[in-house]
């Protein structure tokens, strides 16, 4: 990990400066995205108007329009589906931190805990279906074709998670299969869209798809670490719950299987997990390694990220789609 952390500590601003370079069509981004909300009738547009305005790192719209502008020179024609790329990630976190019983997302109270599950549902479900609308808008039905793939695949994740909370017979590829569906395959959408808005050939659209799903699957991971050893008022939501929710991720799918997992094992089992016990699992999966084998994992997601984008043609937006990759394994929010 001293070699990452190394080259963590030169790239940490990278988030910051891609989002000043694309300053322009991110603004235009902004826009898109509030317009759909304002397209509701009061009171939706009162309920989920904030839920745009308290931030988030954009990274789905990045990755938009780097891809369009690898590929053809320019990011103005992934506007759209990159707001509908960020606009469907908005309407999964919604969804997801009342799965999740999430009091805080972006370090302000969710949505539901401000207005009630009901809503919280109802309002993710209006902004995924004006997501849809931008993306028709368009005028390109493989855009939408992706996109309901992919909103279907993120639901079956989510389901997947589900039906599997407290189970340790998990494995890492089951590990990998969830977070492929309910994570990465929205970054390789949006990569896709980017690039075919672009006008890319067939195998520049594969390359960038196949570089936002290892971007993505790297991210998940990374996420799920920072669980065990994020800072809360950093990562700006709740850390250590994913355990307490059952919710199996690398760093404890490794830790169960090493000599001293039993306890873990027991612990999940009975459904006896405490914040308390959580600490102590925290504490085991640093002592057994599995810390540092998650971020091994990541780290080989994030080399084959910056394989995919081998063949592409040197640009400074090819540039930054490599350095985003990396800050992805060094990112502590
Ligand atoms: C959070 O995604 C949900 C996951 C897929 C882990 P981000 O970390 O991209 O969330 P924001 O948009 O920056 O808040
Ligand atoms: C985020 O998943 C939601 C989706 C990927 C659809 P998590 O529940 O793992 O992420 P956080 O920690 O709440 O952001
Ligand atoms: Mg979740
Ligand atoms: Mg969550």
């Amino acid at each position: 990990m001293r070699e990452a952390a190394r080259r963590c500590r030169e790239a940490p601003d990278t988030l910051a400066l891609v989002q000043q370079y694309l300053a322009e069509p991110l603004a235009l981004v902004e826009e898109r995205m509030h317009q759909a909300v304002l397209e509701g009738e009061e009171p939706t547009r009162q309920l989920l108007a904030g839920s745009l305005r308290q931030g988030g790192k954009r990274i789905r719209p990045i990755l938009a329009l780097l891809a369009a502008e690898a590929l053809g020179g320019s990011p103005a024609p992934a506007v759209d589906a990159a707001a509908a790329a960020e606009l469907i990630h908005t309407a999964s976190l919604l969804h997801d931190d009342v799965v999740d019983h999430a009091a805080t997302r972006r370090g302000k109270p969710t949505l539901h805990s401000l207005w009630g599950n009901k809503l919280a549902v109802l309002g993710g479900d209006f902004i995924l279906a004006q997501a849809l609308r931008l993306l028709l808008g368009t005028g390109d039905l493989r855009l939408m074709e992706s996109m309901a793939t992919t909103v279907a695949a993120m639901g079956e994740g989510e389901i997947l998670q589900i039906f599997h909370l407290f189970d340790t017979d998990t494995t890492e590829e089951d590990y990998l299969a969830r977070i492929r569906r309910k994570t990465a395959v929205l970054m390789a959408c949006a990569c896709e869209m980017g690039a075919r808005l672009a006008g890319a050939s067939p195998s520049a659209v594969e390359a960038l798809k196949a570089y936002g799903m290892a971007v993505g699957l790297a991210f998940q991971v990374v996420d799920d670490l920072l669980d065990y050893v994020g800072d809360q008022t950093t990562v700006g939501k709740p850390v250590g719950s994913d355990l307490l929710e059952g919710n199996l991720t690398l760093p404890v799918i490794h830790a169960l299987r090493k000599p001293g997992g039993g306890v873990i094992r027991d612990w999940l089992e009975r459904r006896a997990l405490t914040p308390k016990r959580v600490q102590h699992v925290a504490d085991l999966v640093r002592r057994y390694g599995s810390l540092d084998y998650a971020y091994g994992v990541a780290e080989g997601f994030v080399k084959e990220a910056q394989a995919a984008l081998a063949g592409l043609p040197d640009t400074p937006a090819r540039a930054w789609l490599d350095a985003l990759a990396v800050y992805l394994l060094c990112r502590e929010s």
